[in-house]
């Protein structure tokens, strides 16, 4: 069972930024399926570094979009982002460590940080994006 599903309630109203949204839900969800499964380190690792390179190529094309629309927070929110990649770059490093307390709770955190972030700071800036017109 999929331990995060994405649905409207989380839907920014931008097409594209939905779409990347959900392949992070999706990317989350994949990682949480080997974790419980106990697959090996190396199909885990490779989640968690897919995981990670679908985050940063969402940000950086949420921040563009921000950019065009002159969001007034933008500062903010790439201080945001930015943490958030810092956060899973140290759990990846622990894990390719050895570091046997990375475990299930890693994905809960993320998952908490992931569905915050969306319905607050990416809700947001709806309005602003809508105004400027901007994709
Ligand atoms: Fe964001
Ligand atoms: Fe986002």
């Amino acid at each position: 069972m999929a331990l995060f599903t994405w649905n409207n309630t989380y839907s920014v109203g931008i097409s594209n930024i939905d779409k990347q949204h959900m392949s992070l839900f999706d990317s989350l969800n994949e990682l949480h399926n080997a974790m419980l499964q106990g697959k090996a380190k190396e199909v885990t690792g490779t989640l968690i570094r897919n995981l990670l390179t679908y985050t940063r190529d969402h940000f950086s094309a949420e921040e563009a979009m921000l950019a065009r629309a002159s969001y007034p927070d933008l500062a903010k929110h790439r201080r945001r982002h930015a943490d958030f990649t810092q956060q899973i770059s140290g759990f990846l490093d622990r894990f390719e460590k050895g570091d046997s307390s990375i475990n299930i709770d890693l994905v809960t955190v993320l998952r908490d940080w992931l569905a915050n972030h969306i319905l607050k700071e990416d809700f947001a800036y709806r309005s602003c994006v809508a105004q400027s017109g901007v994709r």
